[in-house]
């Protein structure tokens, strides 16, 4: 079968005409976009699994066939069938989990990542995106670490790399003594036990959480019966309830057994852009390492993680050599070595959606719309109390508002999550607080309107069901 260079399935997306090319299946892609979110009409496909297994199935029954359908026909018809049977974070009503609606113009910026195809393994595979992925880690690193000379931040595939990262780290800096332990509450996210496992640390100290917040005096006291190194990890912006960890206080209770203090604030971070949010923040800068995602609060496309750290000679234990992308005759000779920016090894540049985004919208920018999702959940709870039928858990830190009915018992408020997925009408997460199960509400969409958190909240009074 002959390869088309120009127009077809076969043609490049780079060089100079690569663009001509890729025009004609960006039309045909936001055409099916367009489409697939009529067709969806809603948070998400009704009908639960079976109906999008097999709505998948019919779309495209072959997904290797012997003879390809063209570049617009397969484009169209697969593009379509997602978009469909999409759960929609841009739509108000889609607000179960830490999975933001990305900005258009960030996604547009995807696009150039795509075609360009930049590895930020080495400076020969990337030489403008590597530079630009510097410069950005830097300013960032700058807004967690703003009273420090060289603060220093490697771009992830999100909030679970980053703490595997930080956990690496704080690994490393004990080499040669006794093992790491690490000491976090019961509310840190799932990934920060699994990092240990896989780095083969001992299993952590988890603190009990009944605040849904890390007790400074219960880390006091379970470092006063550790015997060796410790790194605490706090959560600012926990993931079932958005809370921020008492951080100052947890900072001097670490400071005082001689413990570092890693901070996830995968969620909370970006109220840094806000200078009306930031201050929940205070106390970060004490940590050795910090998390952050772009991609949950920041309204990137997924994957835009940061693990920040306040000097950049932190980073050192992730060094390695690789004769074929850092040979030390080349980095002699002025290349870049970017293999210890990260543990992998061909890296997409994430970073360019998150510089396009910065100087697109500007501190001032990104502030509006963190102030934004905040005032929303503030809204979202004030209607709450005032409803004679729903009962609200607390007052939002961030954007999670977790309610439950006032009369339901916890399977059947699982129930009520399960019944709006699987008709369509609503996302919504679950939560465990206080020995109670929540309907969880994180939002993350700016554009929410008032009339919008009304219709939710009447989805979870009332029992009628999609048309
Ligand atoms: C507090 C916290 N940390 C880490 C993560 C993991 O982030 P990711 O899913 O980007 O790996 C999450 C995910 O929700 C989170 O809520």
């Amino acid at each position: 079968m002959e390869v088309e260079a120009r127009g077809g399935a076969s043609a490049l997306a780079g060089g100079r005409q690569g663009a001509e090319d890729v025009r004609p299946f960006v039309e045909t892609v936001l055409a099916a976009l367009a489409e697939g979110a009529r067709k969806r009409n809603g948070p998400v496909p009704a009908g639960g699994p079976q109906a999008v297994a097999a709505a998948v199935a019919a779309a495209a029954p072959e997904v290797l066939p012997a003879r390809g359908t063209g570049g617009q026909e397969a484009l169209y018809t697969l593009v379509h069938v997602m978009a469909a049977g999409a759960a929609d974070p841009a739509d108000p009503a889609c607000a179960a989990h830490l999975h933001g609606p990305p900005l258009a113009v960030a996604a547009a910026a995807d696009l150039a990542a795509s075609v360009l195809n930049p590895s930020l393994d080495s400076w020969d595979q990337a030489p403008a995106a590597s530079e630009l992925e510097a410069r950005v880690g830097a300013e960032l690193a700058r807004l967690v670490f703003p009273d420090l000379p060289m603060p220093d931040a490697l771009v992830t595939t999100g909030g679970t790399e980053s703490n595997q990262l930080a956990l690496l780290l704080a690994r490393e800096r004990a080499a040669g003594g006794p093992r790491v332990q690490v000491v976090c509450g019961a509310n840190a996210h799932h990934s920060v036990l699994r990092a240990a496992w896989l780095l083969g640390l001992p299993q952590p100290v988890v603190l009990d959480t009944p605040a849904g917040v890390l007790d400074p005096a219960a880390v006091d006291r379970a470092l006063s019966g550790l015997p060796g190194r410790a790194l605490v990890v706090a959560t600012a912006g926990t993931t079932d309830t958005g809370q921020v960890d008492p951080l100052p206080d947890i900072a001097r209770a670490a400071a005082g057994h001689g413990a570092e203090l890693h901070v996830d604030a995968a969620y909370g971070g970006p109220l840094l852009f806000s200078r009306r949010a930031a201050p929940a923040l205070d106390g970060l800068q004490s940590a050795v390492s910090v998390t952050v995602d772009l991609h949950k609060l920041g309204w990137q496309p997924v994957a835009a993680g940061l693990l920040a750290v306040p000097d950049r000679a932190a980073l050192r234990p992730l060094d390695h050599r690789a004769d074929y992308l850092n040979a030390a005759d080349d980095t002699e000779a002025g290349l870049p070595d970017l293999l210890g920016r990260s543990l992998r090894t061909t890296r997409r540049p994430d970073v360019l959606k998150i510089a396009v985004t910065l100087r697109a919208l500007g501190r001032d920018g990104m502030a509006a719309l963190v102030d934004a999702v905040c005032e929303l959940a503030r809204q979202l709870a004030d209607r709450i109390e005032d409803h004679p039928d729903l009962v609200l858990y607390a007052p939002p830190v961030i954007s999670t508002v977790l309610f439950r009915p006032a009369v339901a018992t916890d399977e059947e408020v699982a129930a009520l999550r399960r019944r709006l997925l699987v008709e369509g009408r609503a996302v919504l997460g679950r939560a465990r607080a206080g020995g109670r199960l929540w309907l969880k509400a994180t939002l993350l969409n700016p554009h929410t309107r008032a009339d919008h958190l009304d219709a939710l909240l009447t989805l979870t009074t009332e029992g009628t069901t999609r048309a």
